[in-house]
């Protein structure tokens, strides 16, 4: 099932277009990675995905024209941003209840859809499944989130996306700063959010990581899309390996 539809999609800044004409998709329970240089448009396609830059394009969500800004939350889709964004002097758990408020009282506000049973009860179990994702965040979630490492943030910020109950994740560069070994962490718990059921839009520099844990991937250059298809296929394209692969280069890459 096609859980997000992204057609002729143009976007920037202003007068300054920086998305030109990007077509995309991504099925449930698939990760699609999108690869590319600095500055390509990765997370500018991420916002306006989402609704938080004007658009030209059709963006559609489970068979749905996409809305003005929130929709996107409101029907069960959570960025990740590359910042990470978190409330650094509040606590792990406090940090997770405004992950999974944040689309609790979007859908309960007038006119918007009703949640189905009361909150309080979805959060407590929502925490209780991060918990289970991640317990490292168990045994943390009394410590304020400024005190934790560059893994256990990029946890945090995940568990918090995961508060909402996603149907599709927007992932901008997750293993950004991170360690080899903890991205390889980071990527097992994104494949396992996969095996949920959960639609990943994966956005990477780490193209020989991203291509390896992905099953489609599109290649972004100067706001277009250069090359796309199953990832075998892109690993082995001798112009992705030249460009995004080559040797070893970076000391960023695992494996
Ligand atoms: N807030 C902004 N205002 C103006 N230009 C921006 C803004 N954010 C990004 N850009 C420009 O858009 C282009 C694409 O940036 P970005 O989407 O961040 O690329 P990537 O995530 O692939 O590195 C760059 O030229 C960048 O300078
Ligand atoms: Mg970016």
């Amino acid at each position: 099932m096609t859980v997000l539809s992204v057609e002729n999609l143009s976007a920037g800044y202003g007068k300054a277009e920086v998305l030109h004409g990007v077509t995309l998709s991504v099925d449930q329970a698939q990760i699609v990675a999108i690869v590319g240089p600095n500055g390509a448009g990765k997370s500018t396609l991420m916002h306006a995905v989402m609704g938080l830059l004007p658009r030209q394009g059709q963006v559609s969500f489970i068979g749905q024209a996409a809305g003005e800004v929130g929709w996107m939350v409101r029907h069960g889709a959570v960025l990740v941003p590359e910042t990470r964004a978190l409330f650094t002097d509040m606590t792990v758990q406090d940090n997770l209840m405004l992950g999974g408020f944040a689309r609790w009282s979007q859908r309960s506000r007038p006119g918007g859809r009703q949640a189905e049973s009361p909150p309080r009860l979805d959060l407590a179990a929502s925490m209780a499944d991060v918990f289970e994702v991640f317990p490292r965040l168990a045994e943390r979630r009394r410590q304020l989130a400024g005190t934790l490492s560059g893994g256990e943030r990029q946890m945090l910020a995940l568990g918090r996306a995961l508060m909402g109950q996603p149907k599709l994740l927007l992932l901008d560069e997750p293993s950004l700063g991170l360690a080899p070994k903890i991205v390889v962490d980071i990527f097992r718990v994104i494949s396992a959010l996969r095996d949920r059921g959960i639609a990943i839009l994966l956005v990477e520099q780490n193209a020989r990581a991203a291509l390896l844990l992905a099953e489609y991937g599109y290649v972004l250059e100067m706001g277009r899309v250069a090359l796309h298809g199953p990832c075998v296929d892109l690993a082995s394209d001798v112009r992705v390996i030249e460009t995004y692969l080559g040797r070893k280069r970076d000391a960023r890459l695992p494996g």
